[in-house]
C-alpha cells in the first residue's frame, strides 16, 4: 500500500530525549514518512503524564537524562497498566552500549545507538507498532477464548531478519524491503483470514513482480488453495479452477508447494519443466494444461508460525521486470524479499487464524443448538453478501482501501448474523411446525442480543457484527424487527424476550447497508435450505420471491445486484454444498 494511509492508521511517535538536537534529526529522519507523526518531549518528568494521555505506538526514549533516567522512565512505563504494552527503543550513545542488557531486563522492547541510519529506524519503529497492534488484538481475544496461548516471537524474529536484510546494499532491493516492512501495520489489522491470504497473494506479486501466483493455508494434513492468480489472463480469478485442479495438495514432496510445506524451505526453480531429476519435488502441470498457460519460473516460501509450524505457502509464478516484460528467474535478492514477506505475513496470519476460531467457535455454539444454523450456511450467506458489497462498492466508487477494510468486516459480520439464536429455547428453535404469535415473538429475539454478545469482543468489528445481528430481519418499508427494541434482564440476571410480535422497525437506509445486504442473502439461503418447518424451495420460486418483495421488503438496489451476480452466488453455494443435487 502507498505511504499516505489516512491519519487514523498512522503511527503516532513520542521521543523523550533532553536535547533538542536529537529531536530535530529525529523529526529530519522521519519527515519522508508521512504516515509517522513524531511528538518530542524534552523534560522526563513531563514525560508520564503525556505517554498515559497520549497512548503512542512506539516510544523513544534517550538513556540518559536529568531528573529521570530512560531506564527509570521505563521501569515505571512498564508497571504502568496504561502504558505497559507500548512499545519503548531505548536511544544510547555509543559509550553506553553495554547497559543494553539493562535496558531489556527493564522492558525496553529495542536498542539504538545514537544517531541510527534513517532506514533502519524507520523500519523498526514500523516493525514494533505492527507488532504492538497485532499483541493487542491477540490479548484481546486470547482473554475472553481464555488460553489460546499464541506465541509473539514470530513479530521478534522478523525484526531480526529485517535487520539482517537491511544491510544489503542494492538500492532496489532496499526500496522493496522497505515497502514490506511499512504493510506489516496494515495486515495486522485484516481480521479475516481469507481476505488476508487474497491480500498477501496481490501484494507478494506487486513488490516482486510476479505474473503470477497462488497462496495456500494448511488444513489438517493437506494444503488448500485460497487464492490464485494470473496476470496473463488479466481479471480472471483463477482460484476455482485451481481448487479443482489441485484439490488434494499433500504436505509431501509430491508438488513443489507441498514439499515447501513438509520442509520450511523456500524453493526457488528456474524452469518448472526443467527440473534434473535430483529435486525432491515433482511440478503438476494440471493447471498449465487445463488453461493453456506456461508455468517457467517458481518462487515458493513457507509461511511459519510463531512456534515453527507451517501455516501456508506462498507461491510466485514468472518473474517480471517493473515494465512487465519476463525475466528470466528468480534470483536471490527475491528470495530475501520473499522471506522477509512471509516472516511479517505470518503475524498477520496468527492474528487472523485466532479470530477465525474464535467466530468458528461462537457458530458451533450456535450449531449445537440449532443445527440448521451450520458453519456452511454462515460461510454461504457471507460470501453471497461480498458478492453483492462488491458490486455495490463499484457502483458508489468506494476506494479500494475503503473496499478492502469493509469487506473484512462484512465478512465476519454476516458470518455471525444468526448467533443471537443462542439464546432462543430449544422448544422454539426445534419446533417441527409453524411458531404462533408469542413463539415467534420470542424468536425476534434473536435480533437483540448484540450488546449481550459483542462489547468489545472483536475490538473494531463488534460495531458491524452488532449491526447485522440487529438489523438483518428489518423491512425497506419498516414493516419488519426489531427497530430500537432491547432486551432487558430481570432479577435474576436472565433475558427478558418480547411476548407479542414486533412489527414496526426501521425503514430504508436507517438499516445499515450491511444489514440490508445480509437481510438478501440470509433469505435466498434459509429458502433454498430444508428447515424444521420447511422444505427447501427451487430457485425459480426464491428468486421470484426476492423480485416480489423488492422495495417492500428488501432494498430495491440491492436486489438488482443480487439478481445480476445470481451464477456467481450460485457457484458458492456449490462450492459450500457438495452434496445439494443441482437445480440447474
Ligand atoms: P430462518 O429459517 O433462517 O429464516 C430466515 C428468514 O428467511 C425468515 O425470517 C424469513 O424472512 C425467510 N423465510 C424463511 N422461511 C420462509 C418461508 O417459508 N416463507 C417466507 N416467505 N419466508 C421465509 P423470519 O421470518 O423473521 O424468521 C426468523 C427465524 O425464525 C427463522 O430463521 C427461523 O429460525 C424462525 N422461524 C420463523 N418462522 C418459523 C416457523 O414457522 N417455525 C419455526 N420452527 N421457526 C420459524
Ligand atoms: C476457510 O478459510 O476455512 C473457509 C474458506 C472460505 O470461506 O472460502
Ligand atoms: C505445484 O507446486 O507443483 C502445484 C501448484 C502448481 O500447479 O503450480
Ligand atoms: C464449521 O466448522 O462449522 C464449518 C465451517 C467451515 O466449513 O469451514
Ligand atoms: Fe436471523
Ligand atoms: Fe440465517
Amino acid at each position: 500500500m502507498t505511504p499516505e494511509q489516512p491519519h487514523e492508521q498512522g503511527i503516532h511517535v513520542i521521543l523523550v530525549d533532553d536535547q533538542m538536537i536529537v529531536g530535530e534529526a529525529v523529526r529530519r529522519m522521519l519527515s519522508g514518512d508521512e504516515d509517522i507523526t513524531l511528538e518530542p518531549i524534552m523534560d522526563p518528568t513531563e514525560a508520564l503524564d503525556r505517554i498515559r494521555t497520549r497512548q503512542p505506538n512506539v516510544l523513544l526514549v534517550d538513556l540518559v537524562m536529568p531528573g529521570i533516567d530512560g531506564l527509570e522512565l521505563t521501569r515505571r512505563l512498564q508497571s504502568d497498566e496504561s502504558t505497559r504494552d507500548i512499545p519503548i527503543i531505548i536511544l544510547s550513545s555509543e559509550s553506553d552500549v553495554h547497559r543494553k542488557v539493562d535496558a531489556f531486563e527493564n522492558g525496553a522492547s529495542d536498542f539504538l545507538v545514537k544517531m541510527p541510519d534513517r532506514l533502519e529506524l524507520v523500519a523498526r519503529l514500523r516493525a514494533l507498532a505492527a507488532k504492538a497492534i497485532a499483541e493487542k488484538q491477540l490479548r484481546l481475544m486470547a482473554t475472553r477464548l481464555q488460553k489460546q496461548a499464541v506465541a509473539l516471537d514470530e513479530a521478534n524474529r522478523s525484526l531480526q531478519a529485517m535487520n539482517v536484510s537491511l544491510e544489503s546494499d542494492v538500492s532496489e532491493q532496499r526500496g522493496r524491503l522497505r515497502s514490506i516492512a511499512m504493510l506489516g501495520n496494515e495486515l495486522a489489522r485484516i481480521q479475516d483470514i481469507d481476505i488476508l491470504m487474497e491480500r498477501l497473494l496481490t501484494e507478494a506479486r506487486r513488490i516482486l513482480v510476479a505474473d503470477a501466483g497462488a497462496s495456500y493455508l494448511v488444513d489438517a494434513d493437506r494444503l488448500r488453495i485460497t487464492h490464485a492468480q494470473n496476470g496473463t489472463f488479466d481479471g480472471t480469478d483463477f482460484s476455482e479452477s485451481f481448487r479443482r485442479s489441485a484439490v488434494e495438495i499433500g504436505i509431501d514432496h509430491k508438488s513443489i508447494v507441498g514439499w515447501v510445506a513438509e520442509t520450511g524451505e523456500v524453493a526457488n526453480i528456474r524452469d518448472a519443466y526443467e527440473l534434473d531429476g535430483n529435486t525432491p519435488y515433482a511440478f503438476n502441470d494440471t493447471f498449465d494444461k487445463e488453461n493453456g498457460y506456461r508455468t517457467k519460473s517458481i518462487l515458493a516460501a513457507p509461511l511459519i508460525g510463531a512456534t515453527g509450524q507451517v501455516m501456508g505457502v506462498l507461491q510466485l509464478i514468472n518473474p517480471c521486470h517493473p515494465d512487465g516484460t519476463s525475466r528470466d528467474q528468480f534470483d536471490a535478492d527475491d528470495e530475501t524479499a520473499i522471506r522477509h514477506f512471509a516472516s511479517m505475513a505470518s503475524v498477520s496470519m496468527q492474528n487472523a487464524q485466532l479470530t477465525r476460531s474464535m467466530i468458528l467457535r461462537m457458530i458451533r455454539m450456535a450449531e449445537l443448538r440449532d443445527p440448521s444454523e451450520t458453519g456452511a450456511h454462515a460461510n454461504r450467506v457471507a460470501e453471497y453478501a461480498l458478492v453483492i458489497f462488491g458490486e455495490w462498492a463499484q457502483r458508489h466508487g468506494l476506494s479500494m482501501e475503503e473496499r478492502e477494510l469493509q469487506r473484512d468486516k462484512l465478512r465476519i459480520a454476516a458470518m455471525l448474523h444468526d448467533v443471537g439464536k443462542v439464546a432462543v429455547p430449544d422448544m422454539i428453535l426445534k419446533k417441527p411446525g409453524k411458531l404462533d404469535d408469542e413463539e415467534f415473538a420470542t424468536m425476534q429475539g434473536h435480533t437483540m442480543v448484540d450488546e449481550a454478545l459483542f462489547d468489545e469482543l472483536l475490538s473494531g468489528y463488534d460495531e458491524a457484527a452488532a449491526e447485522v445481528v440487529r438489523g438483518h430481519h428489518e423491512r425497506w418499508d419498516g414493516s419488519g424487527y426489531p427497530g430500537r427494541e432491547t432486551l432487558v434482564r430481570d432479577d435474576n440476571g436472565y433475558l427478558v424476550f418480547p411476548t407479542t410480535p414486533i412489527r414496526n422497525g426501521r425503514e430504508g437506509d436507517e438499516i445499515p447497508l450491511f444489514a440490508r445486504i445480509v437481510a438478501i442473502a440470509d433469505v435466498f439461503d434459509a429458502l433454498g435450505s430444508q428447515r424444521s418447518y420447511k422444505e427447501a424451495w427451487d430457485d425459480e420460486r426464491i428468486l421470484a420471491l426476492l423480485r416480489e418483495e423488492s422495495g417492500s421488503h428488501f432494498d430495491p438496489e440491492l436486489v438488482d445486484i443480487f439478481i445480476g451476480g445470481i451464477e456467481e452466488i450460485k457457484a458458492i453455494r456449490a462450492k459450500w454444498s457438495p452434496n445439494r443435487s443441482s437445480e440447474d
